[in-house]
Parts: structure tokens; C-alpha cells; sequence
């Protein structure tokens, strides 16, 4: 069948939106007709060059659809199924999967080639292969995913908003909630308030956090992060120091979680800073893949037993807690519709994320099909 796609063909072009060709799903495959994509950073990776993958790529990690077809093999899916797509796909069977831990299943090592599993690919263009982010490639208005990738929601959710739970909400209401474990009572600090940032702060409010900062250099995001749950913000991690300090009666921040837009190692050093004895920095944000360096006072992380842990889909299990989320939302206890700031068609991809960088969106979604996304 045709479709259309938004494809990264290069470093530092924009977005091209184009044809493509789509074969139909093969074993453990299905067609998806998506209703809704979110804009979310990490794309933005790929264009910038600060997360090199093999290109061209259909971009979007971060969807919602209705499944239209179903390849040979697949049991748990049927046409008509509404499904969001995790960015990590957790097949359930491997260690990590086996373990409670299937934002780290290994069927996720196939990212890095964005092709399906056995290696070949099922989208075409101008005579070419395609791969997939994260292999979903949701920024089009149809694609053919694994099964592993797609976990089945209740109808009656709006996948406008479903597709959210996909990559940011989890991502960042985890990275509070299960990666910084957030008890009652901490104060806690979030760097960064875009979709990821707004999340954590809405995880560590659900969590019990006594005290909780923003920090963001846009005014706008500073007055969305009260909105979310924060108590003070400030515009830097230098700035906030020694307010937290007094704040906290010299204790400083039991859980640090970094959620800038890329990361960044000459920074570091004032996360930790803010840190507490026996307090944790979460690592979030994506670094640039080519950096590899990061100072730290490495007396402070042995004195204070400070400690410095990565996450990825907020450590999370996309089969338990894509749901979880939904059902957060529903109950009025996470808020969903407030991190969308602006809908933009599939053709408005570039001007979503020019919104982004400018620091205008919380979150942009592409709205891929009006009638599922409102329905
Ligand atoms: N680990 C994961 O599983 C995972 C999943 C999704 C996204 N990410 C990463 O998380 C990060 C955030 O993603 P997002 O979609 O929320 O991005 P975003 O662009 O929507 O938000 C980032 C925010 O960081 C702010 N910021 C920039 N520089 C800052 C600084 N020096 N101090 C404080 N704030 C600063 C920006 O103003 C912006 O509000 C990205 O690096 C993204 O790739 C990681
Ligand atoms: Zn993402
Ligand atoms: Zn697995």
C-alpha cells in the first residue's frame, strides 16, 4: 500500500515528508493506521546528529493507532485492537523481559538498526529501504510494527492523548517513581520541564515528594511546572543552590532528575551538587553519544554515598504500566491532556519541533487521523 512518512535523510535537514511504499506485515507483524504521534526529543537526536543511526529513518516513537492487519503468527492482537506503541518492545520472554524489566528487552538491541527482526525491511521510498525509530516510525499515518511493540489499550481511552504513554509520561512519571524511588517526604528536583520533566514532576507529586523544584531557563516552562507540582523554580541548577540549600536546612535534594533536552557533562557537577547524602541523580536526558566525559567530585559521591543511576523508559514495564498511566489519567491523578500544548498535522512536523526547541510546547502531537484521535 502507499503511505505517508516524515523521513530524517540527513544530518541537519529537516524533515521530509514524502510517499512511501508500505509492504504488508509479515510473521509477528501488524499494520497500524496511527491516530496520534508525539514530538518528543529524542527524534530531534537524529536530525541534530546527537544520536547517530543508520539513515534514512522514518522518525516518531511515541503513537497510538488502531490495528488494521495482522500478519501470519500473531495471537495477541486482531484487527480493530486499539494499541499504544512502546518505544522499547518487550517480547516477554527474554531475561530482561523474565525479570520485570522489559524496558531493557533484548529485542530493544535492534534500535540501533531500526530494522524489524529479521533484519529486512517493510518500508520503501524512492527505490530505498526505510528503518524505523525505535522500530515504529509513527510520524506517518500508517506503519507495520512487531507485536512485541504494541500493547493493547481499552477503546475507550482518547488516543489523542494514549500516544503520550508510549514514551514521555511513562519515561518521566518512572524516572520518579521507580528509578529516583521517590518516598514520601523527599524533596526532589527536576531539570527540565518538557514533556519528560513534566511528567517526573507529576510522578513525584503522585509519589509523596515533600518539596519539589523545576528548574528551566524558559519562563513559560517555570509557570507550567507549578502547574505539575513544583513548589519553587528557578531559570539554572547555579541559581537554585543555594535557595535548596536553604530550603532543605542544608540537607539538599534527596532525588536530582535530569531532564534537560540533551545533556549535558560540563553541567553535571551541579546535579550533584544538589544532591543529598545518600540522595540519587537520575539520568534521564539523552547525551550526546559523542561525549564521554562528565567532572564530578568524586570525594562528595564517596563521602556523602551519593549515587548516579541511567533510565530508560522510566524503568518501567510497558505491558503493566502503559496501562497504568491511562488508568492515572482516567482517575484524574495524572494529567495527560495538560502536557499537550499544540496539535500539528503529519506536513507540520518541522514547525513542531521548531516549537520545541524554542521552548513553546510542553509536549506537540501530531494529529495523524482526526477521527481516531477524537474518538
Ligand atoms: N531515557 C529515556 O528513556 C528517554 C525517553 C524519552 C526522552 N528522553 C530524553 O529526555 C530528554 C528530555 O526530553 P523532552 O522530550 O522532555 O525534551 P523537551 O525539549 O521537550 O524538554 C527539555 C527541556 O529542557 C530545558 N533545558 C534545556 N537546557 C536546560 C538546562 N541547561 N537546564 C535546565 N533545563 C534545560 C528546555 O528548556 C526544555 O524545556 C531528551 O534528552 C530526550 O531525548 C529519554
Ligand atoms: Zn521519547
Ligand atoms: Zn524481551
Amino acid at each position: 500500500m502507499k503511505t505517508s512518512a516524515a523521513i530524517c535523510r540527513g544530518i541537519g535537514q529537516e524533515w521530509s515528508v514524502e510517499e512511501i511504499v508500505l509492504d504488508p506485515p509479515k510473521t509477528g507483524e501488524v499494520l497500524l493506521r496511527l491516530a496520534a504521534s508525539g514530538l518528543c526529543h529524542s527524534d530531534d537526536h537524529l536530525v541534530t546528529g546527537d544520536a547517530p543511526m543508520p539513515l534514512p529513518m522514518i522518525g516518531g516513537h511515541e503513537g497510538a493507532g488502531v490495528v488494521e492487519e495482522v500478519g501470519p503468527g500473531v495471537t495477541g492482537l486482531e484487527p480493530g485492537d486499539h494499541v499504544v506503541c512502546a518505544f522499547v518492545p518487550a517480547c516477554g520472554r527474554c531475561g530482561p523481559c523474565s525479570t520485570g524489566h522489559q524496558n531493557l528487552c533484548d529485542m530493544g538491541a535492534g534500535i540501533a538498526f531500526g530494522r524489524q527482526v529479521d533484519g529486512t525491511s517493510r518500508h520503501h521510498a524512492q527505490g530505498e529501504d526505510l528503518n524505523l525509530m525505535c522500530l515504529l516510525g509513527t510520524f506517518a499515518h500508517h506503519t507495520v510494527v512487531n507485536e512485541a511493540s504494541c500493547v493493547k489499550v481499552d477503546p475507550s481511552y482518547s488516543l489523542r492523548t494514549a500516544c503520550l504513554v508510549g514514551c514521555g509520561a511513562v519515561t518521566g512519571w518512572g524516572s520518579a517513581v521507580y528509578a529516583a524511588k521517590v518516598a514520601p517526604g523527599d524533596t526532589v528536583v527536576v531539570v527540565g520541564i518538557g514533556g519528560i520533566g513534566s511528567s517526573a514532576l507529576q510522578g513525584a507529586r503522585l509519589a509523596g515528594a515533600e518539596l519539589i523544584v523545576a528548574i528551566d531557563p524558559v519562563e513559560f516552562k517555570r509557570q507550567k511546572a507549578k502547574e505539575f507540582g513544583a513548589h519553587a523554580t528557578f531559570a539554572s541548577m547555579a541559581e537554585a543552590l543555594e535557595p535548596v540549600r536553604d530550603l532543605t536546612r542544608g540537607l539538599m535534594a534527596n532525588k536530582v532528575i535530569m531532564a534537560m533536552g540533551v545533556g549535558r557533562g560540563d553541567v553535571f557537577s551541579q546535579a550533584m551538587d544538589l544532591t543529598a547524602k545518600l540522595g540519587r541523580v537520575v539520568v534521564t536526558n539523552i547525551h550526546p553519544y559523542a561525549e564521554s566525559q562528565i567532572t564530578i567530585s568524586m570525594s562528595m559521591l564517596t563521602g556523602w554515598e551519593k549515587q548516579i543511576v541511567g533510565s530508560l523508559f522510566g524503568s518501567a514495564n510497558p505491558r503493566v504500566d502503559i496501562p497504568r498511566l491511562l488508568d492515572l489519567d482516567r482517575r484524574g491523578q495524572f494529567d495527560l491532556d495538560a502536557l499537550v500544548t499544540r496539535t500539528y498535522p503529519l506536513e507540520g512536523v518541522n514547525e513542531g519541533y521548531r516549537d520545541m526547541r524554542e521552548g513553546h510546547n510542553i509536549r506537540g502531537i501530531l494529529v495523524l487521523n482526526e477521527a481516531l484521535a477524537a474518538g
